[in-house]
């Protein structure tokens, strides 16, 4: 380890994974421990925010330990240690900041508190090395749809987002209804591989005077009356082409506004973020739409894409050299509002 190296330890527990990761100079990840908790939850068809806190607290301290051994560095050897405090499950997030703010009373190092989805965004970094602001993203999670200028680092302003449900959101309750389970995405994402886009018209819906704000919750109650159309008439359900058709509606939607946002602003480099960013057809989508309107796109690899502990040691790290610093009331907090400190 070079004398001058930075090295931060990036906690997440704000939903049902347990993360913790080692990042070296804000970009290099040394290890990225994942105790992922789906299978728990696909018991209930969701998360389930009392188990996800207790299962939190059962996997923290192995997880971190797994991360610095991987890593091959033990906490004497970090800088500061950063960590997701909202938003998130009020329960899962307090297991984090506790776990931050033990780690850095007892070996007096800095703490450093990070909003989830800034750190969805700063998984950008990870694989872009050269990646800098400014840059327009398309943050796509569970909980979250925004379309975000990230014009410095840390410094976000929000262009568009949705008015109702987010866009991973959807994707989960259209496969529940289609019979898909949890979590219903990366399904989806499969199923819909083998089904017609066009089969089926889904609305895709408009925020009169937003132009870049966005609406699921129509195109969701359209596939649940397909559904129950079909049960009514006695036809055939065909999952793979609801599934297909669905993601194409949502996809044409997230792509058509992030280009005219791009246009708008006269960016010229475009990066996906959250879970649903690792989605095929919106990657391809994308690319397509980027290379024809002359935009660099970017993207994570599908493992920073979800819930992980490195997105939050990368963010961690630019708010740390930016002189951000928690004290010990720091807390946590389920409605975070990003840019906000
Ligand atoms: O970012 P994330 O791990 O958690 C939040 O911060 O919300 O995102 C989870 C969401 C879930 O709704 C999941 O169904 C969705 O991302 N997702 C996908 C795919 N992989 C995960 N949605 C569509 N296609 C995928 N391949
Ligand atoms: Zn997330």
């Amino acid at each position: 380890m070079e004398a001058k190296d930075t090295l931060i330890l990036g906690i997440e527990s704000s939903c049902d994974e347990t993360a913790a990761a080692v990042i070296r100079n804000g970009r290099q990840v040394l290890s990225n421990v994942i105790a992922s908790q789906i299978d728990l939850h696909k018991l209930y068809g969701g998360v389930v925010p009392e188990i996800a806190s207790r299962k939190h607290i059962e996997k923290i301290n192995q997880v971190i330990e797994e991360a610095l051994a991987e890593a091959k560095i033990t906490l004497d050897d970090l800088d500061a240690i950063a960590v997701t405090y909202g938003p998130g499950l009020v329960g899962a997030l307090l297991v984090g900041v506790a776990e931050a703010k033990a780690i850095c009373f007892a070996k007096n190092k800095p703490l450093v508190g990070v909003h989830h989805i800034e750190g969805h965004v700063s998984a950008n970094y990870i694989e872009h090395p050269d990646l800098e602001p400014p840059f327009l993203c398309l943050i796509v999670s569970g909980g979250h749809t925004h379309l975000v200028l990230v014009k410095e680092y840390g410094v976000y302003e929000i262009i568009g987002q949705t008015r109702d449900d987010a866009v991973g959101e959807a994707f989960d309750k259209v496969a529940r209804a289609i019979g898909l389970g949890y979590p219903g995405g990366p399904k989806i994402d499969k199923l819909a591989k083998e089904g017609n886009a066009d089969a089926i018209r889904f609305p895709k819906a408009k925020i009169e005077g937003s132009p870049f704000d966005f609406s699921f919750s129509g195109v969701k109650s359209a596939v649940l009356n397909h559904i129950n159309g079909c049960k009514m008439k006695g036809e055939p359900i065909v999952e793979a082409d609801i599934a297909a058709s669905f993601q194409k509606a949502v996809t044409d939607v997230l792509v058509e506004r992030t280009i005219k946002a791009a246009k708008e602003y006269h960016m010229d480099v475009v990066a996906l973020a959250g879970g649903v960013a690792s989605n095929s057809a919106l990657r391809n989508a994308m690319e397509l739409a980027c290379k024809k309107a002359g935009l660099r796109l970017c993207y994570p690899s599908p493992i920073y894409c979800t819930d992980n502990g490195a997105m939050i040691g990368v963010a961690g790290y630019y708010e740390y050299i930016n002189g951000t610093r928690h004290s010990w009331d720091l807390n946590a907090v389920p409605n975070l509002k990003i840019g906000q400190r």
